[in-house]
This record gives C-alpha cells, structure tokens and sequence, in this order.
C-alpha cells in the first residue's frame, strides 16, 4: 500500500519515447479526476506534445511539470511500456499502468521485476461488465476502427455516397469489413455513415447481429461459427481458412474497399484474403489492413506502408490509433483514471489518495504483470523465462 503520510501519492504522467507514438496517458482535463482522488500529479516536460497538449495546459489543470517525474513517482502511467532506461529510474515499490505485452519486451518485465516495481498491463484488464469503463483495448480499437473507414474514404478515389445529380447518378462504393469486433463495428458505422454501401463477415454468431444492428449487411457464408472462450474468435484450421477464402473471394472482387480488422487473441492475425484475390479486385481499389502489424489479414500487407497489389492500393496499418492521438489519449486517459479509482482505497478511515490496489479483485489481480520481484502473469513469466534458458542454453 502506498499512502500519503509521508507527503502526498504521486502520479507520473510519462513521455513516450517509442518512435511514432503520439499519445500520452493523461489529458488535462482528467488531471482533476486524480487530484481530487488525493493524488499529487506529475508530468515529465513534452508529455503531451505528439497530442498537441502543452505543458502549461497541464499546470493550469493542477499538476506539475518535471524533469525527474519518473525519480518521484509512486505510480507511474504511460500508453506503451516504459523503455528500459526509465524502469531503472524508478523506485523500488513503485507502479507502472501501460500496455505491456510481455512476450514482446521481455527484457522491460525483467527489469520491471528486478527493480521491485509492481506493473499492471491495460491489455490484461478482463473483459467484464465492471471493467468496461477500463476497457483500454476497446477504446483504442474504437479510434483505429473509425481511422480506418476515413483512410479508405481519402485513398478512394470516388465517392462513398451514391449521388444522384441534374448531370448524372453516381453510384456508391461498396465496402467490405472482415472482423465485426470493436474495431470492425466502427469501420462499418462509419463507413456507412459516410453513404457506402456496406457488408461485413465475422466469424462469431453474435456478429451478424451486430454488423445488422449497424446497418450494414452480413455476408453469410454457410460456414460454421468459431466461438471460443470469453466470447471471442477461435482459430481456423487450415482447411476452414482455404473454404473461408474460396467463399469470401467474389465479395472482395466485388469491393471498391476492403477494410480488414480481424485479429484472435494471443495469436498472429489470421490471414483472410490472399494476394491472389487482392488482385481479383477492380483497378483504383483500397485495402486497409488494421492487423498488418500483427501478421496482417491481408497477404503481402506492409505495417506502416501504401503496397500496390495488382491495380489495388493496399494500406498497412502502423499504431493506428497514435493517429488520432487527441481522442486516443482522452479515451485511454479515462481507462487509466477509471482504474486507479478502483486501485484507491475508499473504504471508512481510508486516507484521500492511498493507492492500494486489492489483490483479490480480479481485475487487479488479473492485470498484475510484476509484484514484489516475481512475474505474476503465467504466459509473460513462461515467455520471459523460456526467453531466458534459450540464451543460456
Ligand atoms: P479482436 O480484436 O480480438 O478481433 C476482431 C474481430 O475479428 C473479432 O470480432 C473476431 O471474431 C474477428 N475474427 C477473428 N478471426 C476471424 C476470421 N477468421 N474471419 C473473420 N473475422 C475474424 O476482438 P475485439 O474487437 O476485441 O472484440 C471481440 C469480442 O470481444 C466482442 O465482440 C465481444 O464479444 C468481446 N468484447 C467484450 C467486451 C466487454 O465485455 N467488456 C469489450 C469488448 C469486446
């Protein structure tokens, strides 16, 4: 526990330093959400620059600007993992709230652990009703979700609206989704909102009811559903990806855009559309691929990059919602102050600002990744560790 007696809590704001990350994890309009929860609130200098947030913004909203936030802090909250360098400024005992996909930094969660300091990853917090508020996964995917339906808006060269003028009617783009999760659910909504017509397919019975409830329609391909734990995907064996394909060919041929967002947790991205079907489709198409990061839906994808297959465009997304860092960083900043609510203690003669996180509430416990120098997370310290016995090995 890590209360106030001996001067108040104090919550650092980090600058990223990953190269093309514009987000920050506090905004000021939220700093009073934390002061008034007892917090002192401590912004490293820049914090907010790639989100065109001033410094000055953040003083005028009650918190200070310094240089050794990180030597100070008792908690500290980012959007990407701290780098190596900042975990060994912090002090022992301390917290860090960011996304920390272990397996990818292993190197980070050791130092995390052998500094002594307690780490929570956003991505880990479970998908439960009482978490929803918290549900930084689904507030990221919401901002890459719309970002993509307007990259495939711009790149297109045509309308999305059907436009009936004294000249002429002009028809509208038909738009194809794969993937009705959050993010798919926002590339529909706001592709339809832009006039295209749209259709959409999801592996998981419940998607064709969301993908209607949007107004869009779904591609029924008379092929079984792949539920899996917790609502989410399952994946497809090779030969349900080789049917899945067949099936899915005529519809992406037929598409003036193809936005793909389809993704199953703990794996690499499933891939739907081959270059051989990209190719299949009309001269001056778009291919927006959300998942080109993670092992791309769509083959021959770059993350980050604009790749011709045949006479398509095909857009690979790159840490999508840093492209939108000023709504990206609101929605993350209120997933960070909604869990440091619950990890503060309120309960009768709670100081204001104890920061106490409740090892048997499930979402801290869940979303524990390092706590007084073991690695809590199962799959991270066995990702970790293996990691470890390989270089030795
Ligand atoms: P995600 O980012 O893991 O995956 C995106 C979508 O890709 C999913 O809808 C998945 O079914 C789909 N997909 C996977 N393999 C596919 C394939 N081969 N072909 C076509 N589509 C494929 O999922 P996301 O957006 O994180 O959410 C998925 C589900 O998780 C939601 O619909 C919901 O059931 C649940 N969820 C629950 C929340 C809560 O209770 N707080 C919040 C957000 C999501």
């Amino acid at each position: 526990m890590l209360c106030p007696r001996f001067g108040r809590v104090k919550i650092a704001v980090a600058k990223e330093t990953r190269e093309g990350e514009a987000r920050v994890a506090m905004v000021p309009e939220l700093v009073g959400k934390l002061t008034g929860l007892g917090y002192d609130v401590v912004v490293e200098p820049g914090a907010g620059d790639g989100a065109l947030i001033a410094d000055d913004e953040y003083v005028a909203a009650g918190a200070t600007i310094d240089g050794g936030a990180l030597e100070v802090a008792d908690v500290v909250v980012s959007v990407q993992p701290l780098p190596r360098e900042s975990v060994r400024r912090l002090q022992k005992g301390a917290a860090t709230v960011s996304f920390l996909p272990g397996a990818q930094v292993p190197e980070i969660v050791s130092d995390l652990r052998d500094v002594g300091v307690t780490s929570y990853a956003m991505e880990l917090v479970p998908r439960i009703s009482r978490a929803q508020s918290m549900d930084a996964l689904s507030s990221q995917a919401l901002v890459a979700g719309y970002r993509c339906a307007i990259v495939a808006a711009g790149m297109l060269r045509r309308f999305f609206p059907l436009n009936m003028t004294a000249a002429g009617t002009v028809p509208p783009a038909e738009v194809v989704v794969l993937g009705a999760g959050v993010a798919g659910l926002q590339a529909i909504a706001t592709a339809k909102r832009l006039g295209a017509v749209v259709s959409a397919y999801d592996v998981r019975a419940a998607a064709a009811e969301e993908i209607r409830s949007m107004g869009a329609k779904s591609i029924d391909l008379q092929l079984e559903t792949l539920e899996g734990a917790g609502g989410y995907a399952r994946e497809m064996s090779e030969d349900r990806a080789a049917r899945q394909m067949e099936a899915l060919a005529p519809y992406i041929a037929n598409a003036d855009a193809l936005i793909t967002t389809a993704a199953v947790p703990g794996r690499t991205a499933p891939l739907l559309v081959t270059a051989a079907m990209v190719e299949k489709m009309k001269p001056g198409s778009v291919v927006i691929d959300l998942a080109a990061e993670s092992g791309g839906n769509v083959e021959g994808s770059v993350a980050g990059e604009v790749v011709r297959i045949g006479d398509a465009q095909v857009w690979g997304g790159s840490n999508v919602p840093s492209q939108m860092p000023g709504p990206a960083s609101k929605l993350y900043a209120q997933n960070i102050v909604n869990i440091v609510t619950l990890m503060t203690a309120t309960g009768e003669g709670a100081e204001p600002g104890t920061f106490a996180p409740d090892f048997e509430d499930e979402i801290v416990s869940s979303s524990c990744v390092t706590h007084e120098g073991e690695i809590k997370h199962e799959p991270t310290r066995a990702a970790v560790e293996g990691e470890k016995e390989e270089a030795t090995s």
